[in-house]
């Protein structure tokens, strides 16, 4: 075991972190374009009631038994595991979590990779370099592999730097940056024509589909996707969290941001799609839905930007770099699962372990860049629909039924002396134990049967 532990410095620090973690492209592209696609506000409501319901429970869950642990995901489980069977069980959900923060990452990196080369674009336009502007513009292999590669680069960058010098300071930094340019952005696109519409559709409700079973899924996987559960990166950012603060309120303050971060990037998008369309962009089909995903970023968007003129190169480079941005204090997370752990269990120094991983997961992405038709959707589908809504399942079974519970109720009251007057206190236990596992287990064999 490595002698000094990290930690973050502050509770500003760790909510910038663990929020910087959560929002992401699932927030600013995942959330927007599901909504769009699945029939506006009524999918916001679904959303919101299962983030809140459902994956903020399973989010303390994980930052609880981190912070109890006080190390990585495999050890930390293992402390709350009693019987040498749910020793191994541990074994299998943490480690289970970590490759699958390292797949995440894998695929992640590729669209980060098309955010900084579509950042990179409105610069070498304005710097007249046209043939570096048509080159970033448009989608090949090479200009993928150099992307994908640079944005892992900048990832093990920040990981290398540990956690309070790397995740903690750039996560600081870039939260706050990520919010401005969101706002300017917003205040942009609703002064153009067409905005309004968009804001109706998306703020205005059509209850007849909020029951239906395949929104619901799609609300809850975008839920589970969107606060990193199922990953172990949850659990280690709880490692690193003090014993003297308030998990509780910690938790909730990175599920509204989240939260928050989704339903403003909600105000983007879905007007500059109607603004885009009143423009004469096709974006929806017959029957009302998205065309497609990609079309929207890669096509709608751009071509709005275009119809701009030159103004349009500055909101086009805001925009993607709001995306980078994004996508970086995500992808820092999903590499320091596995780094948090070689560290801890082969004694490794900090920078030869991100070194080696960041480098593993390299080779994973330029196979996944090279046979993008055959994989791409593959790694999507069983890291984001299989393993994130099953790891985190099992983490509440280890919360719920696992745990002794002595030791549970101990942990909660660290750092919060007054929760045992608390609705949290009163319903969280058992809420973990029964309704988490029933509920996301319904959704899951559901999704599984559709
Ligand atoms: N929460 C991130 C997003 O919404 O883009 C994605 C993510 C981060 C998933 C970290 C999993 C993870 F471990």
């Amino acid at each position: 075991m490595s002698a000094v532990r990290g930690e973050f410095s502050s509770r500003f620090g760790f909510i910038m972190a663990a929020a910087g973690s959560a929002v992401g492209l699932g927030n600013i592209w995942g959330f927007p374009t599901q909504t769009a696609s699945n029939g506006g506000a009524a999918f916001l409501v679904a959303y919101l009631v299962l983030a809140f319901f459902l994956a903020y429970p399973a989010l303390m869950a994980e930052l609880m038994i981190g912070r109890h642990g006080q190390a990585n995901a495999v050890v930390s489980l293992t402390k709350v595991s009693n019987k040498p069977w749910q020793k191994h069980f541990a074994f299998i959900v943490g480690f289970g979590g970590i490759l699958c923060a390292g797949f995440i990452l894998s695929f992640y990196a590729i669209v980060a990779g098309w955010m900084l080369s579509a950042t990179a674009q409105p610069i070498a336009a304005l710097a007249g370099a046209d043939a570096a502007s048509t080159w970033l513009s448009e989608q090949s292999l090479t200009r993928n592999v150099i992307f994908t590669l640079v944005f892992i680069v900048l990832t093990i960058a920040i990981i290398s730097r540990g956690v309070e010098n790397g995740i903690e300071k750039w996560s600081k930094r870039l939260m706050p940056a990520l919010l401005g340019i969101l706002f300017l952005l917003i205040a942009y696109v609703l002064t153009q024509e067409g905005a309004m519409e968009g804001l109706k559709a998306y703020l205005l409700p059509d209850f007849s589909s909020i029951f239906d079973t395949q929104l619901i899924v799609s609300a809850l996987g975008q839920a589970f996707f969107s606060l990193s559960l199922g990953t172990s990166v949850m659990i280690i950012y709880g490692s690193y969290i003090s014993k003297k603060e308030n998990l509780v309120s910690l938790g909730a303050y990175v599920t509204l941001i989240d939260v928050f971060i989704a339903f403003v990037a909600g105000l983007l998008i879905i007007p500059a799609m109607y603004v885009a369309q009143a423009q004469g962009v096709e974006i929806f089909s017959a029957s009302g839905k998205l065309l497609s995903e990609d079309t929207l970023v890669f096509q709608v968007l751009p071509a709005l930007f275009d119809g701009m003129g030159s103004v349009g190169l500055f909101v086009g480079f805001a925009f993607f770099a709001l995306m980078s941005i994004a996508a970086l204090t995500s992808s820092i997370s999903m590499l320091e699962a596995p780094v948090s752990y070689a560290v801890e269990r082969f004694a490794l120094k900090r920078i030869q372990a991100t070194w080696v991983i960041g480098a593993l997961i390299a080779v994973v992405s330029i196979t996944i860049v090279c046979n993008l038709g055959a994989l791409f959707g593959l790694v999507i589908t069983l890291t984001t629909k299989v393993a994130q809504p099953l790891l985190g399942l099992m983490c509440c079974i280890f919360v719920g039924w696992i745990w002794y519970r002595n030791s549970l109720l101990q942990a909660i009251q660290q750092g919060n002396p007054e929760v045992q007057t608390t609705l949290f206190w009163k319903i969280w236990p058992w809420y973990t134990k029964f309704v988490c596992p029933i509920a996301i287990g319904a959704v899951f064999v559901h999704s599984l049967l559709s």
